[in-house]
Order: C-alpha cells, then sequence, then structure tokens
C-alpha cells in the first residue's frame, strides 16, 4: 500500500505511562518478579453498590443505545453533584456523558482548538494533554512550573504566556504528576487573568477527592469562570472505575451543544451500563472515596518518609492525588553496576525496571525531566517492596 496515512498523527507521542504499565504487565505475566508503581489506578475494587447497579442495569435492559450526551438521570445527578459539592451551576443540559475523563478532555479540545491555536499548559503536564492539542492542530504552550513554587504556576507567569492566539488554559487540579493543589486565593489569581485575557479554561478536576491538606475548589466557582471554563471529571479513580469508561464534561451551553454533535458522530454515547454505574457512584455518598483518601494518605506518608532516608534529604508530601514526583536529578552522572551511565530520567527508569524489576515513570514524560513520578495507589506490600528494590539500585549506582 502506498497512500500515505493521516500526517496529523504523526507528531503524537505514544502515552508513555500507558507504555510503561503494558511493559511492566507484559514482564509479569513472562513470569518476571515486577513491581509496578506506574499506573495510576486504585487498587481497590469498584463498590458493591455500583457493581450492583450495572449488574441491575443489564438485567432491566438498559443495554440499548442512549442520547449521545447521554442518560437524563445520570446528567441532572452530575449537575446536583456540582451544585453541592462545588457551588457551581451547569444544568442537566450542560452535560456530556464521556467514555472517562480522558475522552472529555478530548471533547473540550475538539469543541475549542482551531489550527494555530495556543492551549497553556502548566508544566509538569499529565501526559496526554500537549498529544491532544497537536493532534488538533495547535501549539501547547507550557508554562514552567518549578518545585520551588510547589509545581504550581502564577498568574504573573500565566499572564505573560497569553498572546492574541491563546486559546485556553488546560488546569489540572489536584495534578497528575505533582500532586499540587491549587488554594481558593491561588486559583482566584489564576481565575483573575483568564477572564481579563478572555481565554476558555478547561479544568480537569478528576482528583478533586483526594486532597490531603485543605479542601478542594473549582477553577469554575469564580466570578466569570463558568461562562468560560469546561470542568472535567469523571469516575476512574473517586470510585475505583478505571476499566468502566465513564466520565464527563460540564460546559457552557453553546460549547455542550458542540460536544454532544461531536460525541455524536464519534462514539456516539458511553456505555449506557457504565452509565446506571456512575449514577449509583453519585448516590452513594462520600463514605467510600473518604476511606480511600484515608488509606491514600497514609500511603504517601510511607513513601515520603522512605524516599526522605534513602535520598538522604527531606521529600515534601504532595498535597493531593496519589503521587509523588521525587527529584532525583542528584543521582545524574552516576553509573549503573553495568556500566550505563544515568543520563536522565528515562535512563534511570529503564535501570531500575531491568535491574530491580521497579516499575515507575520518568519525569520526562510529563515534561520535567529532574524527577521521577511513582504512583502510590497501590497496596502497602507494593510499596514497601518499591522502596526496597529503589533503595538498591540506588545503592548500587557508583561515582
Ligand atoms: C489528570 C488526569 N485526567 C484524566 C485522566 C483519565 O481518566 P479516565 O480514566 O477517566 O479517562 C487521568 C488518568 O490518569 C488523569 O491523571
Amino acid at each position: 500500500m502506498t497512500r500515505a496515512l493521516s500526517t496529523k498523527t504523526e507528531n503524537i507521542a505514544a502515552s508513555l505511562t500507558v507504555a510503561i504499565d503494558t511493559l511492566a504487565k507484559q514482564m509479569i505475566a513472562d513470569g518476571k518478579d515486577v513491581v509496578s508503581l506506574g499506573a495510576g489506578e486504585p487498587d481497590f475494587p469498584t463498590p458493591t453498590p455500583i457493581q450492583d447497579a450495572a449488574c441491575e442495569a443489564i438485567r432491566t435492559g438498559k443495554t440499548r443505545y442512549t442520547a449521545p450526551v447521554g442518560i437524563l438521570e445520570v446528567r441532572k445527578a452530575v449537575a446536583e453533584k456540582l451544585k453541592k459539592e462545588n457551588g457551581i451551576d451547569y444544568a442537566p443540559e450542560q452535560i456530556i456523558m464521556t467514555s472517562g475523563a480522558k475522552h472529555a478532555v478530548f471533547n473540550a479540545l475538539a469543541a475549542l482548538v482551531n489550527p494555530g491555536d495556543e492551549v497553556i499548559i502548566p508544566a509538569p503536564y499529565w501526559v496526554t494533554y500537549p498529544e491532544l492539542v497537536k493532534w488538533l492542530g495547535g501549539k501547547p504552550v507550557f508554562v514552567q512550573a518549578g518545585i520551588e513554587n510547589d509545581f504550581k504556576i502564577t498568574a504573573k507567569q500565566l499572564s505573560e504566556a497569553c498572546t492574541d492566539k491563546t486559546k485556553a488554559i488546560l488546569l489540572n487540579n489536584p495534578c497528575n504528576p505533582t500532586g499540587s493543589v491549587y488554594s481558593r486565593e491561588e486559583l482566584a489569581s489564576l481565575a483573575k487573568v483568564i477572564v481579563e485575557k478572555d481565554i476558555y479554561c478547561i479544568s480537569d478536576e478528576v482528583y478533586e477527592y483526594f486532597t490531603y491538606s485543605g479542601s478542594f475548589v473549582s477553577a469554575a466557582a469564580f466570578d466569570g469562570m463558568p461562562e468560560r471554563t469546561i470542568v472535567v471529571n469523571g469516575f476512574s479513580k473517586s470510585y475505583c472505575m478505571t476499566g468502566w469508561r465513564i466520565g464527563y464534561d460540564a460546559a457552557p451551553a453553546p460549547i455542550a451543544k458542540i460536544i454532544g454533535k461531536i460525541q455524536g458522530q464519534a462514539t456516539h454515547h458511553p456505555s449506557n451500563v457504565a452509565q446506571y454505574a456512575a449514577l449509583a457512584a453519585l448516590q452513594m455518598g462520600k463514605a467510600s472515596t473518604e476511606s480511600m483518601c484515608a488509606a491514600f494518605k497514609k500511603r504517601r506518608d510511607f513513601m515520603v518518609e522512605r524516599m526522605s532516608a534513602i535520598l538522604g534529604e527531606s521529600v515534601k508530601a504532595p498535597a493531593g492525588a496519589f503521587y509523588l514526583f521525587l527529584p532525583v536529578s542528584k543521582l545524574y552522572g552516576k553509573t549503573t553496576p553495568e556500566g550505563t551511565k544515568i543520563e536522565g530520567s528515562i535512563d534511570f527508569c529503564k535501570f531500575l525496571l531491568e535491574s530491580e524489576g521497579l516499575a515507575i515513570v520518568p519525569g520526562a514524560a510529563f515534561g520535567d525531566d529532574t524527577c521521577m513520578r511513582f504512583s502510590y495507589a497501590a497496596s502497602d506490600e507494593s510499596l514497601a517492596k518499591a522502596c526496597e528494590r529503589f533503595e538498591r539500585g540506588v545503592k548500587s549506582l557508583r561515582g
């Protein structure tokens, strides 16, 4: 076959987090002893009431097409949740159920981005954002948030990054990979710039239930923001439903209409059964997410303590999500027992996987080569083993 394939896809990288997770799973399937802290996937089962609601949905014939935007009951429940928990007003007609939050980010960008548009992405960032922006012909503009500012960008940085081509900012709070959480005051100052510059905001809030000091505030909760903010959220992290593929966009009415149109042509709608499962999740109350959050907090504290001891310096505890973005650049330049020089985070992760059977994700995947990301959404035993392997790997480096 000689005809060219889509040139739009040429500059898109495959997801490194997915690649590492797939490789680790393959190594385990091949009988290798691998501990994987690569994937951002809670290790708890989907809560029973959600499982039961899905079985009931199947038995009662909720197995046919739904409207492209999803069933009304679940969109009403999402609208109520946003009002009650986040203090933001999005009517059910402004909610579009999607096949996960990743799909919701895609929908939002697809509704906004024209070729040449700039989309501001605070770095470190979730791996998917720049690739989707590029795929749509837009230009990712990275604003570097350093460890000295707790990996958070400032209003001044945002203001300076805006040009007449800026279409939107893609905000992720709490953040994957850094675990940073913006305070109400910090968000208010970013919101002021967003409104002044008259740009859109895509606010990915999938980790909203996982904050360990202080509460979560939605980016849409500030004056002037609801009419320019697409809130992205999902059930994968908060209800251990990664494989169910269910999430949503909450968007200003004209954008919601466009997203409904895109979805109607591209996927039609997310699984009918998963929508009923999501409805059950929204009706469950907070007990399961609160107990998960408490378990993650303990694991975070364990990881921070162990890593501080291994690196011989105090590691700051992330305020949210379930990732530790560990600064490791002081180990670069050292040599492995096999004689390979560690030049950066990719080399280091490769060494840890090959020599110690430990899968973690290089910071380079998230736009910061000085760090590596550990997901602590894993069992206590896995975390303890991972720390042992990391320590052995670090101690074996020379130079
Ligand atoms: C910031 C962020 N947004 C979205 C997603 C995707 O979630 P979902 O499984 O709902 O597509 C992830 C998953 O890792 C994530 O970290």
